[in-house]
């Protein structure tokens, strides 16, 4: 069984997390951002992860799931801001599985990752009192994904390869 891990990520919360999940898995596994994969041929199961951004999945991501995960055994995994609970998360999440309706979807995995201090710093100038909040949260954000929220991310990835088996 080969397995994939590929990430975007713009920041390195992400890319975290996919190591975390790569080093868990066993058997034939490759990682690689999304950038350098073409499709996914040749995967028996692929976990792909991205960040959310500006409320929903990134745009090349969405293009990715939807070209590329017809019939497909996949994964999700996604890092955001916000914590986890946060009421909004249950939408992205619902975004990407209606956007991977037509793949065999095996799980989501969501997590609280750090938000990047030039981001902090955009959103505390913003007029609107919306971003400027979600500015002051930033600081809360320091050190994600912290070790308890990786160790929840190889959970998941030995969940799903047990699926898989
Ligand atoms: C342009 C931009 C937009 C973002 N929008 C959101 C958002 O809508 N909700 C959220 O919770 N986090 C948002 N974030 C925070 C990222 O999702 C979070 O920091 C994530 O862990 C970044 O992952 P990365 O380091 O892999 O790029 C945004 C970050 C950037 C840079």
């Amino acid at each position: 069984m080969k397995t994939l891990v590929t990430y975007m990520s713009q920041t390195g919360n992400t890319k975290k997390v996919a190591e975390a999940i790569y080093g868990e898995l066993t058997g034939d596994k490759e990682i690689k951002a999304l950038s350098e994969v073409k499709n996914l041929e040749g995967y028996d199961l692929a976990f792909i992860g991205f960040p959310v951004m500006q409320f929903d999945i990134p745009p090349k991501v969405r293009s990715f799931l939807t070209e590329n995960t017809k019939g497909k055994n996949i994964a999700i995994f996604m890092t955001h801001a916000v914590p986890e609970g946060f009421e909004a998360i249950q939408s992205w999440t619902g975004s990407a599985r209606q956007t991977a309706a037509d793949a065999n979807l095996l799980g989501t995995f969501e997590c609280q990752g750090e938000l990047a201090q030039p981001v902090i710093d955009m959103l505390l100038k913003a007029e609107d009192p919306q971003m400027k909040a979600f500015g002051e949260m930033g600081a809360s954000t320091k050190g994600q994904p912290d070790e308890s929220r990786l160790g929840k991310a190889r959970e998941f990835a030995r969940n799903i390869q047990a699926k898989k088996k």
